[in-house]
């Protein structure tokens, strides 16, 4: 076991001072800033960071390109879709630079983290001023104000990863924020980039991430998002066992708060002390995202995912032993190159056996450098994208078929705010993370309500204020 890398606090305070510099630079002005956020919720999360650190900087937030002085794409580099918008959009910003010499256009997160990727940006998009990796994210400040300074190019891809705490952060308004509880990923299942883009697991202390979460009980926020990549293995790097279990007892004692999810949860690590942790905490929320990825035993082993499809409807019986009403999420790649029509029955088949309320699937992207990516595919993309279609009508049928169940019900819901298709309803969400529907009053926004549910879709409820 190696020590948990973290930043040396003299480094943090040396950035903080440079955000001081570069506002100071800027004489009372107030330029704008666009962060675009491509990725996951911890990409989210590291834009939030980057927020923070800007508004120290005295920048203002812009959500327009056209006005804004500098543009910050935090990307991400998990399927191939991904890595493609953001050179789609990198292309188009090529005019904006041309008209506006002076705008400073920054590329960040997953993709340069990969270094073929940071060579293409460095080669073929010459307007951009700005590379860094997810593991240079606290050294923005600096990266910037070398930019702003010299108007060069600033690369930083290097570093391994390390916890920064310390920084500014700029949540978004509202009662629900994320909180990353660990960083990185030791998996490294067959297909997937983000171990390499995100290096080893490494957890940030309980004392750090239950001072965050008072912290932000105290502004206000009801509902936390804990965050890692798998936060089952929460603690593993400092040698604690069932550590997550016990952080949820600790976040479960938070005043203020009043809702914990947590995402995502890796089957092979899942234990019953966590189990039992949700079932006891009355603020956790009953709801589970377990990404099962395929139904077929020789699929996850080719996808080095270490566990088999029994293995994971234990844990799913156990889960709805101790919580009845848990709701189950997961997360399905369609396409693995081992993958042929039996194993694909295999994954049907367990959809159908347990009966998640929804699913995140994916046809599989072959990313650079994992192992997956050199192996022959059994299916050709036809046969890929008629399973896929498959797997989604079952799935539509079976998520309608659980939210038909729930009309009559009355369940508490935090409210967000205006339907955005609706604009005459509110919106929220309940314990299940269900979108519920129903008419109220604005100044119902980031309180928890009951609602009566008179109607259900495949992805929406609607209801009856009680
Ligand atoms: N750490 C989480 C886990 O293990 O469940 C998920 C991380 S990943 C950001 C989210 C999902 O993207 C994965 O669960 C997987 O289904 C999907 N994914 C990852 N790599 C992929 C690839 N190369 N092609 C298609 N889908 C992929
Ligand atoms: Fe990727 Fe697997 Fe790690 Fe999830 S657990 S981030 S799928 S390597
Ligand atoms: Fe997240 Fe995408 Fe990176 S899913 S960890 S932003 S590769």
């Amino acid at each position: 076991m190696r020590e948990t890398p973290v930043i040396d606090k003299n480094e943090i305070e040396a950035q903080k001072a440079v955000m001081e510099l570069v506002k100071n630079g800027f004489s009372g002005r107030s330029p704008k800033a666009l962060v675009e956020t491509y990725g996951c919720q911890q990409n989210v999360n590291d834009s939030q960071r980057l927020k923070g650190m800007l508004t120290e900087m005295g920048y203002s937030l812009t959500e327009d390109r056209d006005e804004a002085d500098l543009i910050l794409m935090n990307t991400c580099a998990v399927r191939d879709n991904a890595e493609q918008r953001v050179f789609g959009n990198l292309g188009a910003l090529k005019h904006l630079k041309a008209k506006k010499p002076e705008l400073i256009i920054g590329v960040c997160g997953c993709m340069p983290q990969q270094e073929h990727i940071a060579d293409r940006i460095r080669a073929k998009y010459r307007h951009v001023d700005l590379i860094f990796g997810t593991h240079a994210l606290y050294r923005f400040p600096s990266l910037l104000a070398e930019a702003l300074e010299h108007r060069s190019r600033v690369i930083d891809i290097g570093g391994e990863g390390a916890i920064a705490e310390g920084l500014p952060v700029l949540y978004d308004n509202g009662a629900k924020a994320f909180v990353s509880i660990m960083y990185g990923c030791n998996n490294f299942c067959s297909y997937c980039i983000v171990p390499y883009v995100r290096g080893r697991e490494r957890s940030r202390r309980a004392e750090d991430v239950l001072a965050e979460i008072r912290a932000l009980a105290e502004r206000g926020v009801k509902e936390v998002m804990l965050l890692g990549q798998n936060v089952n293995s929460y603690g593993g790097d400092r040698g604690e066992t069932d550590a997550f279990a016990e952080l949820l007892y600790m976040v479960n004692e938070i005043p203020g708060i009043e809702r914990i999810r947590f995402m995502s949860s890796h089957p092979k690590d899942l234990s019953e002390g966590l189990l039992l942790a949700m079932s006891r905490c009355a603020k956790v929320c009953h709801q589970l995202h377990l990404p099962l990825q395929s139904g077929s035993d020789k699929v996850l082993r080719d996808m080095n995912r270490r566990y088999g499809a029994e293995k994971y409807l234990s844990i799913v019986s156990r889960a709805r032993e101790l919580m009845p009403d848990i709701s189950l999420t997961t997360d399905i790649i369609v396409g693995f190159p081992t993958e042929e029509r039996t194993d694909f029955e295999d994954t049907l088949k367990i959809l159908e056996a347990v009966r998640f309320d929804s699913i995140f699937s994916f046809i599989f992207s072959p990313r650079e450098g994992t192992p997956a990516a050199k192996m022959e595919s059994a299916a050709t993309n036809e046969e890929k994208s008629a399973w896929f279609q498959e797997m989604l009508d079952l799935q539509n049928r079976i998520s309608a078929e659980i939210n038909a169940k729930c009309v009559g019900q009355v369940r508490d819901v935090l409210v967000e705010g205006e339907s955005r298709h609706e604009p005459d309803m509110l919106f929220g969400r309940d314990y299940a993370n269900k979108i519920v529907n129903f008419r109220g009053d604005i100044s119902m926004k980031d309180k928890i309500v009951k609602v009566r549910i008179t109607k259900a879709q495949t992805w929406i409820l609607y209801g009856e204020l009680m």
